[in-house]
């Protein structure tokens, strides 16, 4: 059917037969749904959308009652879409979604959905109202073009994990808090730099799992950055350059298991006061272990495994945390020493491996533990 008549025979249905009373939601959003069924969605194997119809009985065609639409109560108009786990398949056409003036979030993980995430010019003059955009576990492999919700002035949250993105840099606005783009094929060092350098709001970033590879930038600007994971990359380089500025919102910081070097930590690291967990796993730090760790008070959890530390590691920097160890993981008979302090101040974790942890520092008797 034309677009045209598709939109006359469905707006008549709506004023002409009394269907409309029974529902707030506009002959637009009704059109918009419909057309985002048409052009987004080839397969629905499990007939989830069976019931987005128009015409029929009043009840069938109000779209509140449809399949994964949730009406805003206050107003009727839709405010959510959640059709996670559907099995759904098609390139998505972000556009018709964004004619949803009141959509505020956005669940399609778990589907087969595909394309570049791109949108027309005309598409891209809305003002979307988007604040939570769940897309992950999807199939989407292209590079994210610059205008990707470029004005969604509310987005919150942006869940692109489990995708095979390749990279791209889309300007995000002072609303984003987290953003999570693990689990990509990432290789474009770009989409990082940018992140962390246009990270005005950002708290959540997640670059798990991905292929970048390069330097790791400077992160002086992310003043509000609180969860940090780029674990399970190709970072490379000496760590000890790259400032951490203020960072007095970091809580968790894993770069585990990346190729980062380096003969010393960088001392910036030493502002992030509020560290709670430390991941240094997995790397290439040819350095003695560092020895500044009484100035993170809250630290909890500690991990120094596979990265070629050497030196001793003496409890009395840490010694508001608990030292555990998994002996094997350190290719040791046992751990050469350790010692204890008031055991309430034991309140967390060294983890040595991501192996199982053996026994509590308390049991051991004497003052250094060595870490091999
Ligand atoms: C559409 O299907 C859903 C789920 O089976 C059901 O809850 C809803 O009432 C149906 N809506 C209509 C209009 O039939
Ligand atoms: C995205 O895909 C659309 C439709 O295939 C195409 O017209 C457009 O040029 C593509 N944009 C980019 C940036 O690749
Ligand atoms: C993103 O989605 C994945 C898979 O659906 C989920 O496991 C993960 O927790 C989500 N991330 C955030 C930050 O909510
Ligand atoms: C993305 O996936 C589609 C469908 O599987 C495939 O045809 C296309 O070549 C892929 N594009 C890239 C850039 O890998
Ligand atoms: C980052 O993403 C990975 C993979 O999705 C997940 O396992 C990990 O828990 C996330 N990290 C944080 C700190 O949430
Ligand atoms: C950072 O967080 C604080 C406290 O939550 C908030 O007041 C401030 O607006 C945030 N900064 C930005 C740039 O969003
Ligand atoms: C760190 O790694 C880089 C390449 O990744 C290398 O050029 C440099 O020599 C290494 N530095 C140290 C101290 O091992
Ligand atoms: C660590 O450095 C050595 C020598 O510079 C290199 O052969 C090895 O691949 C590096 N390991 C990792 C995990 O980057
Ligand atoms: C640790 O904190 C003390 C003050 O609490 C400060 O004087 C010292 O410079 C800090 N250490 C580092 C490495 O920043
Ligand atoms: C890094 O170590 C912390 C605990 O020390 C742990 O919670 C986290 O899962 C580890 N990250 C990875 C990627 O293994």
């Amino acid at each position: 059917m034309e677009m045209g008549s598709f939109a006359y025979c469905f707006l008549f249905f709506l004023m002409c037969s009394n269907a409309f009373p029974a529902f707030l939601a506009t002959p637009e959003e009704v059109f918009a749904l419909m057309h985002f069924k048409r052009s987004s969605i080839d397969s629905d194997p499990k007939g989830f959308l069976q019931n987005w119809t128009v015409g029929g009985s009043n009840s069938r065609s109000n779209p509140c009652l449809w399949t994964g639409v949730v009406c805003s109560a206050a107003d009727g108009r839709v405010r959510s879409l959640n059709l996670g786990n559907m099995g759904l398949t098609g390139r998505l056409n972000l556009e018709h979604l964004m004619a949803l003036p009141r959509l505020r979030d956005l669940d399609l993980h778990g589907n087969f959905f595909y394309g570049n995430l791109s949108y027309s010019n005309t598409a891209s003059s809305l003002l979307c109202g988007f604040e939570t955009v769940d897309l992950s576990s999807n199939s989407f492999n292209e590079t994210i073009p610059s205008e990707f919700l470029t004005s969604c002035p509310r987005l919150v949250s942006l869940n692109l994990s489990r995708n095979s993105i390749p990279g791209g840099i889309f300007p995000f606005g002072a609303s984003v808090r987290r953003i999570d783009l693990s689990r990509n094929r990432i290789s474009d060092h770009g989409l990082l730099k940018y992140s962390l350098s246009s990270c005005s709001g950002l708290s959540y970033l997640n670059f798990s799992d991905n292929k970048l590879a390069g330097k790791l930038g400077d992160v002086p600007s992310c003043t509000n950055l609180t969860i940090l994971d780029l674990s399970y990359n190709h970072l490379s380089g000496d760590l000890s350059g790259v400032d951490f500025g203020v960072c007095g919102s970091i809580t968790v910081l894993d770069l585990s298991y990346n190729g980062l070097n380096g003969t010393a930590l960088p001392l910036s690291l030493a502002n992030c006061r509020q560290l709670e967990e430390l991941n240094l796993s997995g790397n290439n730090f040819t350095s003695k272990i560092p020895s500044f760790w009484k100035n993170f008070s809250n630290l909890q959890r500690l991990s120094l495994a596979h990265s070629r530390f050497s030196g001793e590691f003496h409890p009395s920097w840490v010694t508001h945390v608990g030292l555990w160890w998994s002996s094997t993981s350190l290719g040791m008979a046992s751990p050469v020493a350790c010692h204890r302090r008031s055991s309430h101040a034991l309140r967390s974790r060294l983890w040595t491996s991501g192996k199982t942890i053996s026994r509590a520092i308390s049991s051991i008797k004497s003052s250094v533990l060595c870490l091999l």
